[in-house]
């Protein structure tokens, strides 16, 4: 793996590979570069999980971070993204992670850019390291992905992690359905695997709820966060129809009582903060395949 832009251009087996290199990390497993390695960190929107697991992994593989802060770099000064990564790459940046706003903002930079790019995150295209994080946390619940029942619930049509979680989930053979407001389906990804809420919890083995995307929409789209959570959002009463062993997941950040009951977000089904401890080992995964591609970085473990 050279980028990581979209989960859609990994095949299933590099998957399998990044998942099980993230489970020895998650287990402990160190491995560090034999030099120096700088990695920037370059968010132009709001992130918690994914900047400060991103800072973390690389602190742990023993790579150098190189927090870039877009309000006193000189994108403020009119310099473009593409410029803004050359020059990163030109002062001895090894690899660059990125999130920003505009959907396949990465097109612009693959021509010219020699070092690895990851997304953290474009609009309303993709996460794929949010996806191999929910992939881990699927796995080391059930050890397979065939068969299971997977329930994406919510703003599908504005969510990159449903975009990116429905392709390769229905790919490692899981039976994919959504739900929420009909409005927010979107055809392209939701090919008519529709269900009603009511009785998504009882067939799901993941309940998947997502936040509604209100800085993508043009207009307000619930009349009332109270009528959302009753129509669509995993209440305790519809909690208690789920199957035994079925889990609760949510990217995350979380608005309470909206698309999830606060009483659910650590109940015992719940895995939400295990996503986000999946979160560090994934994305040391991640990188460390991403700099020894073709053998140019060499880690020591
Ligand atoms: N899940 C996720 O991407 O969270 P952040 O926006 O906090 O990074």
């Amino acid at each position: 793996m050279r980028h990581l832009l979209t989960i859609t251009e990994l095949h299933n087996e590099e998957i399998l590979g990044i998942l099980l290199e993230a489970q020895l990390f998650a287990e402990g497993k160190i491995w560090t570069p034999t030099n120096d390695k700088f990695v920037a960190n370059l968010f132009f929107e709001p992130s918690t999980r994914t900047k400060f697991s991103f800072e973390v992994a690389e602190k742990k593989l023993g790579l150098q971070v190189l927090d870039f802060e877009s309000q006193s770099s000189s994108v403020q000064k009119g310099e473009t993204l593409y410029d803004t990564v050359k020059t990163l790459e030109a002062i001895g940046a090894n690899a660059v992670v990125i999130r920003h706003p505009q959907d396949h903002y990465f097109d612009e930079l693959v021509n010219g850019i020699s070092i690895p790019i990851i997304n953290g995150g474009d609009g309303c295209g993709h996460h794929p390291t949010q996806s191999l994080l929910d992939l881990l946390t699927i796995q080391q619940e059930f050890a397979h992905f065939q068969g299971l029942n997977v329930v994406i619930v919510g703003d599908i049509r504005h969510s990159r992690v449903a975009r990116s979680n429905a392709d390769v989930l229905k790919r490692l053979g899981a039976n994919v359905y959504f739900s929420g407001p009909k409005q927010w389906m979107d055809e392209a990804i939701t090919k008519g695997n529709y269900i009603p809420m009511d009785e998504a919890v009882k067939i799901s083995d993941v309940m998947m709820m997502l936040r509604i995307q209100h800085e993508r929409h043009t207009c307000k789209m619930i009349s009332s966060k109270e009528e959302y959570h009753q129509l669509f959002g995993l209440t305790e009463i519809r909690e208690a129809n789920m199957k035994e062993k079925s889990i609760i997941m949510h990217p995350a950040p979380i608005n309470r009582d909206v698309e999830i009951a606060s009483s659910l977000v650590e109940c015992e089904r719940s895995r939400i903060f295990k996503q986000m401890t999946n979160g560090v080992a994934v994305r040391q995964a991640v990188l460390k395949s991403a700099l020894q591609h073709k053998g140019e970085v060499v880690f020591n473990g």
